[in-house]
Formats: C-alpha cells, sequence, structure tokens
C-alpha cells in the first residue's frame, strides 16, 4: 500500500431543498458575487431565478454562456477581468462540471496578476484563489468535490486538466432534483464519464481489499442508477444515488493508498475533445473498452479478472483471458445499451487527424508512464481501433 497526503477540504449539502441555506453560506463569504453559468438549462428549471431571488441581498455580477469543454478565450479571461474589475469576494457557479470547472480557472486567475493561462500550464502555481461555491445540476464529472479543471483552448488544439488544492469548492450543493431535466444523451454521458474515473483508478499495479470494494460497488450502483434515471428521469432515489457515486469520482478517495495509474483514457479522450468538442463522457465510453483491449497483457489480466467477476459477475472458473475478454465486451454492452454512440465516426471523428491527435496526446499527456504505457502508435491504434 502506498502512502499519500489527503485532504479535502469542501463542505457537501445535500438534498432536495437545500439551496435554501446559500443566503447564509455566502454571506460567510461576502457580499460581491460573479454567478457564472451555462447556456440556459439553468433558466429553463427555474434555478436562476431561484437563486437570484435568495440572494436579493447581494451584490451580482454575471458570466453567462460557458460552454461544454469550457474555453479559455472567451470565457475564463472574461471572468478573471469581472473579478479584477468589481473586485468580486466570491464565484457562484450554477450548472454542470463546465461551468465549475471554468469558475475554479477564474478563482485562481483572478488572483494572479500575470496570464491564468500560467497556472493552468503549471508554470506558474497558484498561491490563492478566490472562493468558489457550487450548485452541481449535473451528475458527471466529481468537479464540486476534487480540485481539478479542465480548460480548453480552441487555437492550440490543447484541452488540460490540472489540479491545484485552491481549486477545491469551498462548499458544494448538491440537489438531485436539479438533475431531472438532464437530457438522457448526457445522463448517459455522465455515467460513463464517472464510470470512467473509477477505471481510471482501478486498473493498476497496487490496490487494497478496501478500494477494490468501494469502486466495485460504485461502478454497479452507476449502471444500475443510470438505467433508472434514463427509464424515469424523475426519480429521486436513482438520481440522487447517481449523483453521489459521481461526487466521489475524481476526489481521489477511491485509490487512497493504490498506485499511480496515469488515467489514459482521460489523456486521450482530452484530444478528441480538443479537436472536435465532443461531449466528453461519450469519448471516454468510445476508448474504454478499445484501450482495455490494447492493455490486456499476461501482465494486467489479473485485474480485469477481478473486475469481471466482481462487477459483471462473470463465471470465476473460465480461462483468465475469456473472463477478462467478457468484462470487456460487458463494459461494451452496457454503453451501448444505455445509449451512447460506440464509434467514434458516430461522434463526427475519422482518420484524418488520428496521427496528429496521437502525437498530441503522446507529447503532452505522459502516458508513456501510464501503469500499461501507452506510446504514440499505442494511442493511434486504439483512436483507429475506436473508428
Ligand atoms: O450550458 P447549459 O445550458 O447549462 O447546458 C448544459 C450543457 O449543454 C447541460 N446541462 C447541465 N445541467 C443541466 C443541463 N441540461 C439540463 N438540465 C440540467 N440540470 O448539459 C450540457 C453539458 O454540460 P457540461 O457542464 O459540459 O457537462 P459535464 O458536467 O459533463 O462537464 C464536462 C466537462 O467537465 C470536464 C470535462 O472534460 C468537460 O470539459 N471534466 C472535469 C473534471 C473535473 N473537474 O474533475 C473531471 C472530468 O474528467 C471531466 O474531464
Ligand atoms: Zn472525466
Amino acid at each position: 500500500m502506498q502512502g499519500f497526503d489527503y485532504q479535502t477540504p469542501t463542505r457537501l449539502i445535500f438534498g432536495k431543498g437545500v439551496v435554501e441555506k446559500l443566503p447564509e453560506v455566502m454571506d460567510g463569504f461576502g457580499k460581491k458575487i460573479l454567478l457564472t453559468y451555462g447556456g440556459g438549462s439553468i433558466k429553463k428549471i427555474g434555478l436562476y431565478d431561484e437563486v437570484k431571488n435568495l440572494l436579493k441581498d447581494f451584490e451580482i455580477f454575471e458570466l453567462p454562456g460557458i460552454q461544454p469543454n469550457p474555453k479559455y478565450d472567451p470565457s475564463v479571461l472574461e471572468g478573471v477581468r469581472i473579478c479584477k474589475e468589481k473586485d468580486i469576494d466570491v464565484i457562484l457557479s450554477v450548472g454542470g462540471g463546465s461551468v465549475l470547472d471554468c469558475s475554479k480557472a477564474i478563482a485562481a486567475g483572478a488572483k494572479y496578476e500575470g496570464d491564468p493561462w500560467d497556472l493552468i500550464t503549471y508554470k506558474v502555481r497558484a498561491k490563492s484563489a478566490l472562493p468558489i461555491v457550487d450548485i452541481i445540476t449535473l451528475a458527471a464529472t466529481g468537479s464540486e468535490y476534487d480540485m481539478g479543471g479542465v480548460i480548453s483552448r480552441t487555437e492550440t488544439n490543447d484541452k488540460i486538466g490540472y489540479m491545484d488544492p485552491h481549486l477545491f469548492p469551498a462548499v458544494s450543493f448538491l440537489d438531485p432534483t436539479y438533475t431531472f431535466s438532464v437530457s438522457k444523451k448526457q445522463t448517459a454521458a455522465g455515467c460513463a464519464d464517472a464510470m470512467n474515473h473509477i477505471m481510471e483508478q482501478y486498473f493498476c499495479e497496487d490496490s487494497t481489499i478496501l478500494n477494490d470494494g468501494f469502486m466495485e460497488a460504485a461502478l454497479k450502483s452507476l449502471m444500475i442508477n443510470a438505467k433508472k434515471c434514463l427509464e424515469n428521469p424523475k426519480d429521486y432515489t436513482a438520481r440522487a444515488e447517481m449523483m453521489l457515486a459521481c461526487t466521489y469520482g475524481c476526489n481521489g478517495i477511491y485509490s487512497l493508498g493504490s498506485s499511480y495509474t496515469g488515467w489514459p483514457c482521460h489523456g486521450m479522450e482530452h484530444a478528441l475533445s480538443a479537436y472536435y468538442d465532443i461531449t466528453h463522457g461519450e469519448g471516454l465510453a468510445i476508448i474504454t473498452p478499445r484501450w482495455m483491449k490494447h492493455i490486456l497483457s499476461e501482465k494486467t489480466v489479473s485485474r480485469f479478472v477481478k473486475y469481471g467477476i466482481n462487477v459483471f459477475g462473470i463465471d470465476a472458473n473460465l480461462d483468465k483471458f475469456e473472463i477478462a475478454n467478457k468484462a470487456i465486451d460487458a463494459t461494451y454492452k452496457f454503453f451501448e445499451s444505455i445509449g451512447i454512440p460506440m464509434h467514434l465516426k458516430d461522434v463526427g471523428i475519422d482518420e484524418s487527424r488520428i496521427d496528429e491527435m496521437a502525437c498530441h496526446v503522446a507529447e503532452n499527456e505522459g502516458l508513456e508512464n501510464a501503469w500499461a504505457p501507452l506510446l504514440q502508435k499505442d494511442i493511434a491504434e486504439i483512436f483507429r481501433a475506436s473508428l
């Protein structure tokens, strides 16, 4: 078991109607708020009006229009400009992971005199950040309980995930009823994203019975509850359990004491989203089974055996490679069964830029050090197998 240094400072407030506590929570941070949100879903579900009403005694500035795969320019830059100009005390992010990730970059950029890109690329480490409060409206990324953010820069085809302890939200409100309106596409993509967060931690050299048990249960919970959410989008219990499983996903708590994995599927998916602006969870679902097939070997097979038996109930008496292959097929079939397009061509990606993307990943994501190392040719092969 590996050593670790772990702290999560985020306060989680979970349940139906919890947003009523918003004024009291915001009061602890100051009166000037930057309210960040996306393309309008929070207005459609009445949350925007609810927030404005609850915070009528505060001074609110707004940054709307944050896109999925949030963009450095204009959203991060514009948010930093407002924070500095208006001397903002706290950021309130209302929306999905993209709004929150953008808010995290703004929070750190607001306290930095140089180009905020320096912080995203680790050229400079953040010394502080504005406090962030969020109301998360989509179960997927776990950004509400982690210190990561992912920012895209269109002109350089960069989509960079970065971590900094200053990026933990101070408070996250999780009301599953706000996720009732999430589309089938985004519900399925969110499930695939959260499942992949777990797999990125599960498939490693050195794990524990404890971590494996957590993760196997979380995978089963996500698969069962995502199907229930798709059948009945207003199933509170299913939305709630899915939300919490997603919240834990990226925090690191599932893999305390486990060895380094390199998060290879995320490394590869970042290029797909950066070059083609696709939905993150769909890109992951497409890549994951192909990555699994690619890395299956004498060295890795025992993890697939455990995964296959404990998550999918595959017969433990079969040959180890048969169990592993059945587990990979079951993974593919599950994603397909929740309506995810399972080929890159289905999401508008063809052969033309595969080598360019593989080169970009190989140069930027450090996957040669992953548990099952991936070089440029491996990455290109996985992309081609995903077409
Ligand atoms: O923009 P609006 O109008 O709000 O609509 C959004 C968006 O179109 C919509 N939506 C959100 N909540 C809704 C809703 N529609 C109806 N009802 C609601 N309650 O859903 C669409 C997608 O939203 P987005 O925020 O992009 O989705 P998600 O939460 O999946 O975030 C994806 C981003 O997070 C990054 C991804 O790379 C991607 O950029 N990730 C961040 C991580 C982190 N910080 O830890 C980890 C993940 O691996 C992930 O990489
Ligand atoms: Zn992800």
